[in-house]
């Protein structure tokens, strides 16, 4: 059985992928405004991750015998100034996700929690992956400086991106 402070801890960070998942998806619409269409596909595959990461969550709390509790998202942020002020945003998005998700290890540890400590562990590993993709762009991004063949380059190769739900 879950503790109520575990439980409590991860119907919060449930709200926060799928907050990652409506933030992404606004950036995938803006994205597609500009007719970056590459770009836009990336982020629609990340807005399919961050809902497999919040469903994992929920399958959690629900084999321990816990209640998942849904609540409000925020509505995400529309516009941006630019492709690359976007992807800046993601990269920091995910490091405030990477940094909840080392304060869900911190209750586990405190509430002696074995199973959400071995649990955990795949999201620690996960945001490694989470950070280096984002930052990964950022860089390419920063290198073209927003120009133009640069640009078609980067957006067909972020246009190859599919959806390979990662083993659980
Ligand atoms: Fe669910 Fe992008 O971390």
């Amino acid at each position: 059985m879950i503790s109520q402070k575990m439980q409590d801890a991860i119907n919060a960070m449930i709200n926060k992928e799928i907050y990652s998942e409506y933030l992404y998806l606004s950036m995938a619409a803006y994205l597609d405004s500009l007719g970056l269409s590459g770009m836009a596909n990336f982020m629609k595959v990340q807005v399919q991750e961050e809902r497999f990461h919040a469903m994992k969550f929920y399958d959690f709390v629900n084999e321990r015998g816990g209640r998942i509790v849904l609540t409000d998202i925020k509505a995400p942020q529309v516009d941006f100034n630019s492709a690359m002020e976007l992807f800046e945003m993601a990269l920091k998005h995910e490091e405030f996700v990477t940094k909840s998700i080392n304060e869900l290890m911190d209750i586990a540890l405190s509430e002696n929690d074995h199973a959400a400590k071995s649990f955990l562990f795949w999201y620690v590993d996960e945001q490694v992956e989470e950070e280096a993709s984002m930052d990964q762009i950022v860089n390419q991004l920063k290198m073209i400086d927003g120009k133009g063949h640069g640009m078609l380059m980067l957006d067909r190769e972020l246009a190859q991106r599919t959806f390979n739900p990662p083993v659980k």
